[in-house]
């Protein structure tokens, strides 16, 4: 069995993943700070996973910790050293993620992805382990309006969040060159992750206030919001909307474990990826979709467009479905359904 270390591990993205990691027999070290997430989620995983009837005794880790603190990094490795279960590599979720704070906060953006991540990675050497998987975004494009981006596309974020992201790609990449044949590195870059596990026990449980579309809809449906703002009616797609491609969490999960599996087997390589379905849906038509599917009244009105938006963001996925042999199976019905179920059973969140 090998050992994984999953940096926020509780958070969103984070916790679908370690699920499926221990539903495939992985050990799990997770580091978390809990900025953005509580250990509900990880008392959740156990439970859906006795609920399967699976033992994960002695298989999984949480440790409080910063990636800022070198020392709360260097903790988790001792640990698994200790206990014999070096770890292999590391699932790098932890980071700030709203675009909106970044642009007033952007020292702590910078602080908290950039020199969390150098503090990562300096551990990693040091106990020699170069192995990362490392959460990207799609942000790190230039703008286009029309066309699905590939991995080859040009690069230019318009926000400091963004920033950091193509920053640690750079910084990944540096490292990968300065020492051929000993890392192996994927940069994964996600599209927009949406929905819940289809239990209803693990979703999207942010602690502060959600920018994003996705949760801001369930918060509306279950009348913590009064209504959805439309960020611009005179984008250039075919309602004036903005068009998006979104993902379902447990889809990017699965694009987890199966880049996991490729870069354990293959050799030393520097891999970017994007994680997207291909297929573009625009703002009216996820609220139009998420009323049918969950049969409720998602009211909505036109504000002015959002500084720094896009029209248009959707993958050209094929070199993912390519290289992990990976297909996303589902798709925005059941993130509407599963995103309702979750919201419903936990109005409150954990
Ligand atoms: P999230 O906020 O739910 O999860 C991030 C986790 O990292 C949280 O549990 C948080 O407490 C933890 N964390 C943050 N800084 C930390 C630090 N210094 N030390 C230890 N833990 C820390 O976000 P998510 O949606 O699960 O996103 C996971 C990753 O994917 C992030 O890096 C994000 O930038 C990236 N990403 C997310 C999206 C999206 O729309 N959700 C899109 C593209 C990329
Ligand atoms: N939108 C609204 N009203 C809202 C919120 C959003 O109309 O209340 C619109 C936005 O203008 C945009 C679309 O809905 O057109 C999607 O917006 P999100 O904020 O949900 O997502 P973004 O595509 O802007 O950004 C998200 C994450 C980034 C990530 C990126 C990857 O916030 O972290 O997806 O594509 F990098």
């Amino acid at each position: 069995m090998k050992s994984i270390l999953i940096t926020g591990g509780a958070g969103f993205i984070g916790s679908h993943t370690c699920l499926l990691l221990l539903e495939k027999g992985y050990i799990i070290f997770i580091v978390d700070s809990f900025i953005n997430s509580s250990d509900q989620s990880i008392e959740r995983i156990s439970t859906i996973l006795k609920k399967q009837g699976i033992n994960i005794e002695g298989r999984i880790y949480l440790i409080k910790g910063d990636l800022k603190k070198k020392c709360d990094i260097e903790k988790v490795f001792e640990m698994s050293f200790t206990l014999q279960k070096n770890i292999e590599c590391v699932i790098h979720f932890a980071g700030l993620k709203s675009v909106f704070d970044s642009v007033r906060k952007p020292i702590n953006y910078w602080e908290n992805n950039v020199n969390g991540t150098i503090n990562l990675l300096k551990v990693m050497e040091k106990y020699n382990c170069r192995n990362i998987v490392f959460s990207s975004s799609a942000t790190v494009y230039k703008i286009n309006t029309s066309e699905p981006v590939g991995e080859n596309d040009p690069c230019q974020p318009v926000n400091p969040y963004g920033n950091t992201k193509l920053a640690i790609e750079k910084f990944l990449n540096d490292l990968y060159k300065s020492q051929p044949n000993s890392w192996r590195i994927a940069c994964l870059r996600y599209f927009n992750p949406v929905g819940a596990h289809e239990s209803g026990l693990l979703g999207e449980c942010p602690l502060n206030r959600p920018n994003n579309l996705y949760p801001r809809i369930t918060r509306v449906a279950i009348g913590k919001i009064d209504k959805i703002k439309i960020f611009g009616l005179d984008w250039p797609t075919r309602d004036g909307t903005c068009i998006r491609d979104y993902i379902h969490v447990m889809d990017i999960a699965e694009g987890h474990l199966l880049t996991l599996d490729h870069l354990l087997k293959e050799k030393s390589q520097f891999l970017t990826l994007n994680l997207g379905t291909g297929k573009g849906t625009s703002v009216i038509e996820l609220i139009r979709k998420f009323e049918k599917v969950n049969n409720v009244k998602i009211p909505f009105s036109f504000d002015k467009r959002r500084i720094g938006d896009s029209p248009f963001v959707v993958a050209d996925n094929s070199l993912a479905m390519s290289i992990l042999n990976w297909t996303p199976k589902k798709n925005i019905d059941d993130a509407c359904r599963d995103g309702w179920n979750w919201q419903l059973k936990n109005p409150n969140g954990f």
